[in-house]
């Protein structure tokens, strides 16, 4: 199972999706990424707060660097995790494909299924934002994890 975690920047919200994912996930033959829908921090390290609020709950994702969403991205990976609706769209916009469209899904829809609800950009707030973010995150992650899993039994 191939799965990317995907935002705007790629350096708050989709390394932390990214970071938590792979430390639930016990099946060995899962793979896990994440990028942005632009390019404006391509080759960055995560924020400094998505690391220290990684940190403090005892994850590490000081080894990602930004990149920017391409369209290859649809044949690499069979699922397809945006952080909000603006991202859901512009990653829909780049497929051309039914079968790849069906693999984007907004990830909160995990915890809260079919209401569509966004990852709040934390890259403006305070420090307070990317608790938050990390606790709706480690909540779908949870979801996510024990359904790849589940599969790999
Ligand atoms: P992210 O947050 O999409 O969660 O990585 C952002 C990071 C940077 C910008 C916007 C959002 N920016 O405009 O530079």
């Amino acid at each position: 199972m191939r799965i990317l975690m995907v935002c705007l920047g790629n350096i708050c919200r989709s390394p932390l999706a990214e970071g938590i994912l792979q430390s639930k996930v016990n099946f060995k033959g899962t793979f896990i990424d994440s990028a942005g829908t632009s390019g404006f921090h391509e080759g960055e390290l995560p924020n400094k707060r998505s690391i220290e609020v990684a940190f403090k709950n005892n994850i590490d994702i000081k080894q990602q660097r930004s990149r920017k969403f391409v369209v290859e991205d649809f044949e690499n990976f069979d699922l397809i995790y945006t952080m909000d609706e603006s991202n859901y769209n512009d990653v829909i916009k780049l497929s051309n494909k039914e079968v790849d469209k069906q693999k984007v899904k907004m990830i909160l829809n995990e915890s809260f299924p079919d209401q569509n609800l966004n990852v709040p950009d934390p890259y403006y707030g305070g420090d307070d934002g990317f608790k938050n973010v990390f606790n709706m995150l480690n909540d779908a992650c949870t979801i996510i994890a024990s359904k790849i899993d589940e599969n790999a039994r």
